[in-house]
């Protein structure tokens, strides 16, 4: 089978970072009911007490690597139509990949790629996503679908929804069509954001998204600027 249940480890990253340098197919899964060392983007703790869904998805796309940031934002629009669809939860997205219902946090995606040459070799597409527990008493910025909902809702039919959904899209992955159904969901191009990275810290209005995901920022001098990753901070 190609999804590895671990009841506790470390990362799910590193498990899948072990399976994918043994070759394993594509779409195999690490999946853990609690992680001990859980990391998030910007060299975060990712807190993964019992109930979320944490797991990671080693994608073989073969893709040139200049799009591999839309793997990412497409992994945010299915988890998206997933909450609108089989939850009523209305999800936006927030650039680069976070998924947040009312502003709150519900969903985080954190990446590792491996290149071969111009192209994607395989690329770790790890999913923090807030199902059963309760991340209000660890981070004031995030929710539950549990307390959204006022139910417990199984992770292994989020999880299988997931696969099935992001599975398709990879087979026919089209660019065009992830990021004007990512602009569809999202809720940060309009706004005035602030995007950090560990070199430097750019502000403006986020205008639109360019061929590969990037955020185009219009600055206070009126050019513009493409944030290809970092840090987004919505708001003056
Ligand atoms: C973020 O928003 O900063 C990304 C969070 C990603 C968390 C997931 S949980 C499964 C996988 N294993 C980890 O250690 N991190 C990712």
């Amino acid at each position: 089978d190609r999804i590895h249940f671990f009841p506790e480890t470390g990362s799910t990253m590193d498990e899948a970072m072990r399976l994918a340098r043994d070759g394993c197919p594509d779409f195999t899964v690490a999946v853990a009911l609690r992680q001990t060392r859980g990391r998030g983007r910007m060299q975060r703790v990712w807190s993964s007490d019992a109930g979320g869904l944490y797991f990671t998805v080693v994608v073989r796309p073969g893709i040139p690597l200049m799009f591999s940031g839309l793997v990412n934002l497409a992994a945010a629009i299915d988890v998206a139509d997933i909450l609108s669809s089989g939850y009523a939860v209305a999800a936006g997205l927030k650039w680069p990949n976070d998924i947040l219902v009312n502003e709150k946090k519900i969903c985080g995606i954190l990446s590792q790629m491996e290149a071969e040459g111009d192209q994607v070799d395989y690329l770790n597409l790890g999913m923090g996503l807030n199902v059963n527990n309760q991340p209000e008493s660890v981070e004031a910025g995030a929710v539950s679908l549990k307390s959204l909902l006022g139910r417990p809702v199984p992770r292994r039919e989020i999880l299988v929804a997931f696969l099935d959904a992001f599975e398709k899209r990879m087979k026919n992955f089209d660019p065009a069509a992830v990021i004007q159904q990512w602009k569809s969901h999202n809720v940060t191009l309009g706004k005035r954001v602030r995007v950090a990275t560990v070199k430097e810290t750019v502000e403006g209005l986020a205008v639109d998204l360019d061929a590969h995901g990037g955020l185009i920022l219009q600055l206070a001098d009126g050019t513009r600027q493409t944030a290809v990753h970092g840090d987004c901070f919505h708001g003056p």
